[in-house]
C-alpha cells in the first residue's frame, strides 16, 4: 500500500519510514511537497484537520489518493504552554537559544511535545491521531541529530538530538502518533482482506 506524506520536513519522513520498517508494515511512504497556507489557531488538531481539508478542496492531490500531514508543537509549562501551535514561527524567530534565554533562571523546566497526524483516505474524510511526550527543557543545547527543538528537549536524561531515529521514535510524540496511525492502517487493511 502506498500513502502520500505531504511535508517539507525530511526528518519527519525519515522517522515514519524507520517506524514502518520496524513495525514490518508493508506500507510505502511517498514524500511529496505541496505548498499550503497553515492557519493560525491555538489547537493543533484543528490546524492539521483544516490543512488536510484545504489540500483536498484545492485539489492539491488526486481525489482518490490517500494522504496524510503532521503538525506538532512544543508546550512549555512555565510559559503557559507557549509556543504551542506557534512553535514553527517561534523557532524561526528566536530558535533554541531564544527558548533557553526565556527560561534562564526558571526552575520548572517541564515541557511537552504534541503531534497530530491528519489522514485523509479519500474525499473530505479526515481522521486524526495524537501523540504526546512529556519531558523537560535542558539547560543548554546537547546532541547533533534530529531537527528543530531536539537539542533542548530532554527525555529520560538525554535530549532528542542525542538519540538515534529509532530511539527518538520509541518515546517521541510523533513516534506515538505515527504508531497509532500505522496500526489503524494495518488493521483497516486486514479487515478489507477478511471481507
Ligand atoms: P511543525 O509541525 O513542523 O510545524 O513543527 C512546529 C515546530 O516544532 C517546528 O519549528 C519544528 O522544528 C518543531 N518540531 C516539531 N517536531 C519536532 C521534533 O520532533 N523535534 C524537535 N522540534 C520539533
Amino acid at each position: 500500500m502506498k500513502l502520500l506524506f505531504i511535508t517539507s520536513n525530511e526528518h519527519k519522513v525519515r522517522e515514519i519510514r524507520d517506524l514502518a520498517l520496524k513495525m514490518n508494515a508493508n506500507i510505502e511512504i511517498e514524500h511529496i511537497r505541496v505548498a499550503y497556507p497553515e492557519i493560525q489557531h491555538e489547537d493543533i488538531e484543528f490546524v492539521a484537520e483544516s490543512s488536510a481539508k484545504f489540500i483536498r478542496k484545492e485539489g492539491l492531490v488526486g481525489e482518490e489518493e490517500p494522504f496524510f500531514i503532521e503538525d506538532s508543537g512544543l508546550f512549555i509549562h512555565a510559559l503557559n504552554g507557549f509556543p504551542g501551535a506557534f512553535s514553527s514561527y517561534v523557532f524561526k524567530k528566536i530558535g533554541n537559544e531564544g527558548i533557553l534565554k526565556l527560561l534562564r533562571g526558571v526552575e520548572d523546566r517541564r515541557a511537552l511535545f504534541k503531534s497530530v497526524v491528519a489522514f485523509s483516505p479519500r474525499g473530505f474524510v479526515v481522521k486524526t491521531f495524537v501523540g504526546v511526550v512529556e519531558g523537560r527543557i535542558a539547560s543548554e543545547k546537547r546532541g547533533a541529530s534530529g531537527f528543530g527543538f531536539d537539542p533542548i528537549f530532554e527525555f529520560g536524561g538525554r535530549t532528542f538530538a542525542e538519540m538515534s531515529v529509532a530511539e527518538k521514535n520509541a518515546v517521541s510524540h510523533r513516534g506515538r502518533a505515527f504508531r497509532k496511525f500505522l496500526n489503524f492502517i494495518l488493521s483497516s487493511a486486514s479487515m478489507r482482506e477478511a471481507d
